[in-house]
């Protein structure tokens, strides 16, 4: 999180799914003194925790709402989806246009690593998955960041 911050530069970084404040911190570290960060989280008294935690970080806003709120922030260089809009569940996943500028880059954890084609979970083919892996306008990837946990990655070509 922390070197991807850091890749925007001046630009902004969105984050979907606050909870304590800890993917938000590395991006914050790692992130230029220009940019700013949005990061929106649905748990009222999460969200007054991260406010207070950040109250003195005059480049980061934590706002209390729904992910789908997060959209008018934005659109967004960087966007980490933590907490809504991944697709994962019972619900749909963001479309990219409208949410990221073009070369725009968004990255989703806590996959289990792929091991087959295409992706399963649960015995089941990870639609999720697909939505990113194979959208029309991204560039997509998936990494390994630990033997049982990989992150997908997406850059926006419009
Ligand atoms: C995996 S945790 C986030 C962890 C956090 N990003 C971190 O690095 O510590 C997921 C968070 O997303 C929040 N969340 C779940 N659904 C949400 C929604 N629809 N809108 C906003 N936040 C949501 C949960 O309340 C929870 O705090």
């Amino acid at each position: 999180m922390k070197v991807l911050a850091a890749g925007v530069g001046s630009g902004l970084i969105g984050e979907t799914g606050t909870g304590c404040g800890v993917g938000l911190a590395w991006l914050a570290s790692g992130a230029c003194p220009e940019a700013r960060l949005v990061s929106i989280e649905r748990d009222a008294e999460l969200a007054a925790l991260a406010q207070e935690l950040f109250a003195e970080v005059s480049a980061v806003t934590v706002v209390h709402g729904d992910w789908s709120q997060l959209q008018r922030y934005g659109p967004f260089h960087l966007l980490a989806l933590d907490g809504g809009g991944q697709g994962k569940g019972s619900e749909p996943p963001l479309e990219p246009a409208g949410w990221l500028n073009q070369g725009g880059v968004v990255v989703l954890d806590d996959f289990t690593p792929m091991t087959d084609w295409p992706p399963t979970y649960d015995g089941h083919v990870d639609q999720a998955r697909l939505h990113w892996l194979r959208h029309p306008n991204l560039l997509a990837t998936e990494i390994r960041t630990e033997p049982g946990a990989a992150t997908v990655l997406a850059s926006f070509t419009g």
